[in-house]
């Protein structure tokens, strides 16, 4: 195996401490195996901080917000909003009030793609996507084409997983109205040059939309810097509770969009026959949110902003070199998909020879190790790499050198029972 000392003297951050800090890492399986968990690009696990907020929501001050006026109800609005505060600060947005809460990026897409989608694209419009999107990021925009009569185009990627950006460029000549894709692949790994991206995609007089779902947990991510016009992620793949997510755009453009979901919060006026909206971000969150959530996704931006997010991507690319130097030392015939570790965040697909990728997991599951199989949301992805499914060991601060170890021991076992 690599010099592991080696692997930890180069990181900042300690995960064999932190990894007190979330209890389901001391559980151990119904085998009695301790749990070797390589799925947190489906979803992260939640340190105590989270679920301590979550708990404290829930425990002593469980009530609506922006209705009440006695204390509990101030409480809530109060705590709701300050996590509003923490994911602006998370991605550097200018102000609070640019940050819809929203119950996952998919939701956060379709919300673009209902409000300002509707309202922008027409007959004839192209929308520039790229061939490794999640499928959330690319059915919302078939379902808008299909009505408006618009076109989609999308940049292909490489056989080593990087996107083809002479390509984007020739089709960047269409003049799209928007382009939308991903900081970082969910299969592959891929980080892409957003900035760069953006910026061609500014010149071409398109705007830019940018799922950042896999990137926020795991990099710095400054939306001002990036320059993008809207940008989403999901709250429970960066440590905090399923169903929180965020929205976040330029306060022109959530301005002139029209509501996505009607009812009560989002509204300042209702008559019989018209209704008048509330100001941003309000507008966009109708009925009673999640709002244990969103307040636990506060705390999971605290977390992670404490820790540093360097820190988290220095550490991160670590484990992915020692993975890609690990697996196909240790694990015969193992094949890796995407690039090198410079540019890739925390995750390793791969398939072993004539050997189904649900039968590979089925088989670590018995020694504990938890890691996905199947397209992962990304169909067109695999077709483009002649692949029907590929298996996935996805990684975060949590994660350490030894279960990348225990993954290719794992993976060996599976090879061994297959060879039989
Ligand atoms: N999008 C999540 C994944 O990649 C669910 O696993």
């Amino acid at each position: 195996m690599a010099d592991l000392a080696a692997t930890r003297a180069a990181t900042r951050l300690d995960p064999h401490r932190l990894r007190t800090d979330f209890p389901i890492l001391s559980t151990a399986n119904r085998f009695g195996k301790p749990l070797v968990y390589l799925d947190s690009a489906a979803t992260s696990l939640k340190p105590l901080a989270v679920i301590e907020a979550v708990d404290g929501y829930n425990r002593e001050y469980s009530s609506n917000i922006h209705r009440g006026i006695y204390e509990l109800a101030e409480r809530a609005t109060g705590a709701y909003e300050a996590a509003r505060a923490k994911t602006a600060r998370l991605i550097n947005a200018p102000e609070p009030a640019e940050i819809v809460f929203v119950r996952n990026a998919t939701e956060a897409i379709n919300l673009v793609a209902y409000s300002w989608g509707r309202r922008n694209i027409g007959r004839g419009d192209t929308i520039v996507l790229t061939e490794m999107e999640h499928h959330a990021n690319l059915v919302p925009w078939q379902l808008l084409v299909q009505e408006k009569d618009g076109d989609l185009e999308f940049v292909p990627v490489s056989d080593d997983g990087l996107l083809q950006l002479d390509v984007y460029e020739v089709l960047l000549h269409l003049r799209p109205k928007l382009v939308a894709f991903t900081h970082a692949s969910n299969m592959l790994g891929t980080i892409n040059p957003v900035r760069h991206m953006v910026e061609m995609a500014h010149a071409a007089g398109a705007l830019v939309l940018i799922d950042g779902a896999q990137a926020v947990p795991h990099m710095p991510v400054d939306v001002q810097e990036l320059g993008a016009d809207f940008y989403v992620f999901s709250g429970h793949k960066m440590l905090g509770p399923t169903g929180s997510g965020a929205l976040w755009a330029r306060r022109e453009l959530l301005e002139a969009m029209p509501p996505f979901m009607a009812g009560g919060d989002m509204i300042r006026e209702v008559h019989l026959r018209r209704s008048d909206w509330n100001e941003i971000p309000y507008k966009f969150e109708a009925g009673t949110p999640d709002i244990a959530a969103e307040i636990g996704m506060g705390a999971a931006a605290d977390y992670l902003l404490d820790l540093g997010l360097d820190a988290v991507r220095d550490h991160e690319r670590e484990l992915t070199r020692y993975a890609l130097e690990v697996l196909p030392r240790e694990v015969p015939g193992i094949e890796l998909y995407g690039p090198a570790a410079e540019h890739r965040g925390g995750v390793v697909s791969f398939n072993l020879p004539g050997i189904h990728p649900h039968d590979v997991a089925q088989i670590l599951d018995r020694s504990g190790i938890c890691i996905r199989a199947g397209h992962h949301c990304t169909m067109p992805l695999h077709e483009r790499f002649d692949l029907a499914a590929s298996a996935r060991a996805s990684f975060n601060v949590y994660t350490i050198p030894e279960e990348i170890d225990a993954l290719a021991i794992g993976l060996r076992e599976v090879v061994r029972v297959f060879d039989r």
